[in-house]
């Protein structure tokens, strides 16, 4: 099926298979490899991407279910090589260590703060329940959104 997608601001356009899921279109035929894969069974966040503003776990959306959408991944945060502050504030808190979640946990970080721009650390643990890491220990990860929304405010 020929489906058109907004991805980051520009138009794609590819044939896909109908059983093709959106971060594989991403990953495969867009070429953005900044969203990742971690799990087959829709649990760990790190495939997450914003569609028509709202966040989504790209591994449990059809490619085709995308057409018409506009989907924003990790790499369209920062077009101009700025980071943007929920990037920036993982970077000064020292929000990730090997770095296979982040990208999801950006984007689900994103996605909170707007629509809860002045969080509390349990708002930021709920938000965040459906993002795993393996490594930090969530402590940093929730400190870093939180410096996100204290910039943003
Ligand atoms: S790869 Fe999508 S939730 Fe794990
Ligand atoms: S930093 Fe390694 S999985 Fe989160």
């Amino acid at each position: 099926m020929q489906i058109r997608v907004g991805v980051n601001g520009a138009t794609t356009e590819h044939d896909v298979e109908p059983r093709t899921l959106l971060v594989h279109y991403l990953r495969e035929d867009v070429g953005l490899t900044g969203t990742k894969v971690g799990c087959d069974t829709s649990s760990c966040g790190a495939c997450t991407v914003l569609v028509d503003g709202e966040s989504v776990k790209s591994c449990t959306m059809l490619a085709v279910q995308a057409d018409g959408a506009e989907v924003t991944t990790i790499e369209g945060l920062a077009p101009e090589g700025e980071m943007h502050r929920v990037q920036q504030a993982f970077h000064e808190q020292h929000g990730l260590q090997c770095g296979f979640c982040t990208a999801g946990m950006v984007m689900a970080s994103v996605s909170l703060l707007e629509e809860v721009p002045n969080p509390t650390e349990r708002d930021v643990r709920l938000g965040l329940e459906g993002n795993l890491c393996r490594c930090t220990g969530y402590h940093n990860i929730v400190q870093a959104v939180l410096a996100a929304a204290r910039a943003g405010s």
